[in-house]
């Protein structure tokens, strides 16, 4: 009899706190109201769901709700589950926002799932004002986050890169919409710097930017299922423009599409480059191209805006670089272009099963491959470097 009453005050006392690690921001507790600025309400919630030793869970319910900005930070004492089900609205004017660099991030939480089916809007209009200006505030920043899973989410109209992830560690992307106008200048939705182990899957992105950018020290990057466009397509940098980058190392790209991208698959550099740089087992599959600008480039004269005084090579070294059954259309008539470092020619590239069409009137279709000596298997005559512009 006396086991049986212990084992229902046990049952009690953890139902009790099951319960209470959930920390709803519209409970009692922290009063957020819909249609309001939430931000107190949420740093509340956060700090308390951080501190619980039990798994914790913080709600933003059904709704629409308002925050000048929430750098939610850990460590915290267990694994931590933030379901937004509501749309989340940034200030129309970045001078209402807490930071100017970044709207709402995690920093230093292990295990955080971020999920729950809503909407991270950055209400940027630049693109409809042009005397407003630009600003440096990232939708949603993940800094030193790691074992962690951001899934069934949007971002909308960021006023800056969409998700910047800095210093990860194992996190999975699953299920991300991210949305913005195609003439929105800097709107990159997915950047990963210095970062290990991360996966992007069946995400869809379209942007005025790069689809996802790597930057140096990216490696084990694993993108399966991403649909990209409009936007810039998908870009491995732009490496080489500052002294200490940390390599680029172990990138697949799988299964993927893009559609009315300005480039397809780039990898870009900076000429003159300030140390000694490297990208290297990169790897391209089962890509379909959909009126694309620049489907395959490797680029190691990346210089926008004509800011390079002098083009010296580029010093950064890629290896091991493969495209393998990319099929689809150009926009451009040069579809294949490996413009390699003269000072360090790219290293063991090979592309393989490639069949792409041009149907513009700007030429016929062609490439062009400069520093590299590329391993050609099932590649059409016109893609296989049809022409050399350093040489006569
Ligand atoms: C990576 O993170 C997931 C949670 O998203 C976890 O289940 C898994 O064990 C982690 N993997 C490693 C190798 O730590
Ligand atoms: C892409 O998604 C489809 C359907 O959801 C799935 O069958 C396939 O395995 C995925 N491919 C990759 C490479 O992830
Ligand atoms: C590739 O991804 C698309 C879109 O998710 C899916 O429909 C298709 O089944 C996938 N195919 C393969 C071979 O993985």
């Amino acid at each position: 009899m006396a086991g049986h009453w212990i084992f229902v005050f046990f049952l009690l006392v953890s139902t009790a706190k099951v319960q209470s690690s959930v920390f709803d921001v519209t409970s009692a507790a922290y009063g957020g109201k819909p249609n309001s600025d939430i931000t107190q309400a949420l740093a509340n919630a956060w700090r308390d769901a951080c501190a619980s030793t039990w798994p914790a869970k913080v709600v933003i319910p059904q709704g629409t709700y308002y925050t000048r900005g929430a750098i939610l930070q850990g460590p915290c004492k267990a694994p931590i589950d933030v379901q937004v089900q509501g749309n989340f609205k940034a200030p129309l004017d970045s001078k209402y926002l807490t930071k100017q660099d970044s709207w709402v991030g995690f920093q230093y939480v292990d295990r955080l799932t971020l999920y729950g089916g809503g909407t991270f809007d950055g209400q940027n209009n630049c693109y409809k004002n042009k005397y407003c200006k630009t600003t440096q505030a990232v939708n949603l920043r993940l800094d030193f986050v790691t074992n962690s899973m951001i899934r069934d989410i949007t971002s909308l109209d960021s006023k800056n890169f969409h998700i910047n992830v800095l210093g990860c560690r194992n996190v999975t992307f699953q299920y991300v919409t991210i949305t913005a106008p195609e003439d929105s200048i800097n709107t990159d939705g997915i950047h990963i710097g210095r970062s290990f182990g991360i996966t992007i899957d069946h995400t869809t992105i379209g942007t005025g930017d790069d689809c996802i950018s790597l930057g140096d020290g990216s490696q084990r990057i694993i993108m399966t299922n991403v649909t990209c466009g409009p936007g810039h397509g998908i870009s491995i940098g732009s490496l080489g423009k500052y002294q200490s980058e940390d390599p680029v190392a172990g990138v697949l790209v799988k299964n993927c599409t893009l559609t009315n991208t300005q480039n397809g698959l780039r990898i870009k550099t900076w000429p003159g480059s300030p140390a000694f740089g490297i990208a290297t087992h990169i790897h391209f599959q089962d890509i379909a191209m959909v009126n694309v600008g620049n489907p395959i480039f490797i680029d190691q004269q990346y210089c926008p805006y004509s800011q390079c005084a002098q083009i010296a090579p580029s010093t950064v070294q890629i290896s091991s670089v493969t495209f393998a059954n990319i099929k689809g259309t150009s926009a451009t008539p040069i579809a294949v272009q490996l413009m390699c470092s003269r000072k360090l020619p790219c290293q063991n590239v090979g592309l393989e099963d490639i069949d792409i069409t041009y149907s513009g009137d700007k030429g016929s279709l062609t490439s062009q491959c400069a520093y590299v000596k590329p391993q050609f298997t099932r590649v059409a005559n016109p893609l296989a470097c049809a022409t050399n512009p350093f040489k006569s």
